[in-house]
């Protein structure tokens, strides 16, 4: 029955003698799932988990090929052979369960994020062309330096075919090294690697001729473009699928990988991971266009993140593979849940960036708000049986209470939660109201799905007090209750028209046609409520008490969401914290120099500062003899990802 609903993702693929069991790939992505250069256990119990999942293909995440493209402090460096371990741990995990594994060869050229040790690194590229998103002047290569890094593809690749993996991936996208000699506004030489296209394309020839000898003619060899670049400098449509034709006449590649986007520039980077007001696999005419032209199959991924979704793209000829790599970091096993046939059993990825390429980005370990145990498989990727038994009170049905609930019923304990209001999904239920938020909701339906998987007693509008607790007389109170708007004290207030910004996106005030947005979290709610008011046709200014708006979210998402206040004309004032009020004026002050900052002609100041716990209950049950925990908002108000996180953490352990 799956099967026929699915007869284009569930069907095999060979390439070069590589049988790919079906048609849903992980794409290469950094995991800082690394140890000292190498694949850590980590990483091998990461892809395991994707592997078991059901990937036909992991492909691992980008490695250095020489040392000058060490672009992080937990890149892989397959520069030597200490690398080797780390890989053949990762592939033996992975081939266990009947899945393929490549790898990806990397050089980011001048797009160097930071070093090992906090200096800046000198940086190559083809020319002394500066990268506008690091603020990073490279140093043009020699052309020794272009022999040696050439050199390093061969000698990276054999590496990871000594280690087991069956194919390696030319990160030759998003304007990495590559990417730069292809791209004549940044290669800017007059010998023979810049000028002409065939100049230009040198590079890349000469990197691809190295792999295939180093690897034979056994093993896979790919590349992963942007089939646009997407950036004002960028490689445009037409010069890469020239690149694309003339690499497919040569015969050294075996796929084409089409990704969008540049790590260049802030516009292009946010196609490196697109976030959720980015449209489902709008990549894919990018990949039409590529295999309408070349002679091997061509790989696609971006925003993919249901199986009726690649199904479709599959279906219309635009890609022979999906990559669907936030979908399997949401949900490991969601090619499994698809063959079964249980496709209302997928935790759909809602591309919110917040756990995944955002810790990434800050050097941590990557996971998923609705999916913690994704980079934790080695402490929490078993569910232990409950022993003994126990009843549980989860007190709140926001993310905290019903991840909780879920993971406790999982495990075996008899699970009652009770949610105060008649609605499960507490504050992401206001989230999802932000503009181009509303995918945000989905946290709620996977949660509510999982708790009734889980078989946990849910009871609305029932707030738990002691006599609740009484009546239940559990062993084990969770107490999930949540927060609510902070409205700290405003000099002259009284005067003023105040609102705060959960009010605003329930739409229970009215809004003057002159507002002024006090952000202090610096986060989604200070964006959004400036969006919808600007587009409401207010004049808005978004006051942030840091030095941007969106200072404390994923960059991508921020970038994206600026991008769209500047368009709808908003007005944004950093580096100021608010203060007072009266009938017409705002006053903040300069939180650095400390001077006034006046907003006059305001008819309504919106407050965006953040939220107090709701936490009495915890008083209320002072007395109770059994086991209470509090989690998520209610301990400390923070964001879905701890709510999440602390829900599993609490209910892993009782
Ligand atoms: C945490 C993270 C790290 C990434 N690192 C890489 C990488 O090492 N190499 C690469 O080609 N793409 C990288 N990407 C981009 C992904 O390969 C993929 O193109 C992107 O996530 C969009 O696909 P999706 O919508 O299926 O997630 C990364 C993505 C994420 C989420
Ligand atoms: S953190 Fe968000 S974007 Fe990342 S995998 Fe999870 S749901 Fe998707």
């Amino acid at each position: 029955m799956a099967d026929s609903a699915f007869p284009n993702l569930l069907a095999p693929l060979t390439i070069r003698g590589c049988r790919l069991k079906n048609r849903i790939f992980s794409t290469g992505h950094m995991t800082t799932l690394v140890a000292g250069g190498a694949p850590s256990e980590d990483l091998a119990a990461y892809h395991e988990a994707r592997a078991a999942g059901g990937a036909a293909l992991v492909i691992v995440e980008v490695a250095v090929v020489h040392p000058t493209g060490i672009f992080t402090t937990h890149t892989i460096d397959a520069t030597s052979d200490a690398c080797i371990p780390g890989y053949r741990r990762v592939a033996a995990a992975v081939h266990a369960h009947g899945c393929k594994v490549f790898g990806q060869l990397f050089h980011p050229g001048r797009e160097i994020i930071e070093s090992l040790d906090g200096s800046t690194p000198v940086s190559y590229a083809p020319s002394a062309v500066p990268n506008e998103r690091f603020h990073v002047m490279p140093r043009a290569m020699a052309r020794a330096l272009i022999e040696a890094v050439v050199a390093g593809y061969g000698s990276a690749a054999a590496r990871l075919v000594e280690a087991g993996l069956d194919g390696v991936e030319i990160v030759a996208s998003q304007g990495y090294l590559p990417a730069q000699f292809l791209n004549p506004r940044i290669n800017r030489r007059d010998d023979e690697y810049g000028g002409s296209p065939e100049n230009r394309l040198r590079f890349l020839r000469q990197a691809i001729a190295a792999v295939r000898r180093a690897v034979g003619p056994d093993i896979v060899v790919g590349m992963r473009i942007s089939g646009d670049e997407m950036s004002h400098e960028g490689l445009a449509v037409d010069e890469v699928m020239a690149a694309c034709v003339a690499l497919d006449g040569d015969g050294g590649l075996d796929y084409f990988n089409i990704i969008a986007g540049s790590s260049a520039t802030l516009a292009g980077s946010v196609h490196i991971v697109p976030p959720m007001l980015v449209e489902n696999a709008y990549v894919a005419p990018y990949a039409a266009a590529v295999r309408a032209r070349v002679t091997r199959p061509v790989f696609v991924a971006g925003r993919i993140n249901q199986p009726q979704i690649a199904e479709q793209v599959l279906a219309a000829g635009q890609a022979d593979m999906c990559g669907m790599t936030r979908a399997m970091i949401c949900d490991p096993e969601m090619p499994a849940k698809t063959v079964a046939g249980r496709l209302d059993d997928i935790r759909a990825c809602i591309a919110c960036n917040q756990a995944c390429i955002g810790h990434m980005l800050m050097g941590y370990p990557i996971s998923c708000i609705q999916h913690p145990e994704t980079g934790r498989e080695r402490r929490y990727g078993r569910r232990l049986p409950a022993v003994p038994s126990r009843r549980v009170l989860v007190a709140g049905g926001g993310p905290a209470g019903m991840k909780a609930a879920a993971v406790a019923a999982e495990r075996g304990h008899l699970v009652t939660l009770c949610e105060a209001s008649p609605r499960l999904g507490g504050q992401a239920l206001l989230a999802q109201l932000l503009p181009g938020r509303a995918e945000f909701g989905g946290i709620v339906t996977n949660l509510e799905h999982e708790m009734a998987l889980a078989g946990v007693e849910i009871r609305r509008s029932c707030a738990v007090d002691a006599a609740v607790v009484r009546e239940l007389a559990p062993d084990a109170v969770i107490v999930a209750t949540g927060a609510r708007p902070r409205r700290p004290p405003i000099e002259g207030g009284e005067a003023a028209h105040i609102v705060d910004a959960w009010q605003v996106l329930r739409d229970e005030v009215n809004v003057g046609a002159s507002v002024v947005v006090a952000d202090w979290r610096c986060d989604w709610v200070g964006l959004g409520i400036a969006e919808k008011l600007a587009r409401a046709g207010c004049r808005v200014r978004l006051c942030v008490n840091g030095y941007m708006p969106g200072q404390t979210i994923q960059q991508y998402v921020r970038d994206n969401w600026v991008g769209i206040l500047h368009k709808l004309g908003v007005e944004i004032i950093p580096y100021v914290r608010l203060f007072g009020a009266d009938g017409d004026a705002v006053y903040l002050q300069h939180t650095t120099s400390g001077e006034a900052v006046i907003c006059e002609a305001v008819d309504t100041l919106v407050l965006a500062q953040g939220h107090d716990s709701v936490a009495g209950l915890e008083q209320e049950l002072a007395d109770f003899a059994g086991e209470l925990h509090l989690i998520g908002d209610c301990l400390a108000p923070r964001t879905a990802e701890e709510a999440v996180l602390e829900g599993l953490q609490v209910a892993a352990a009782l």
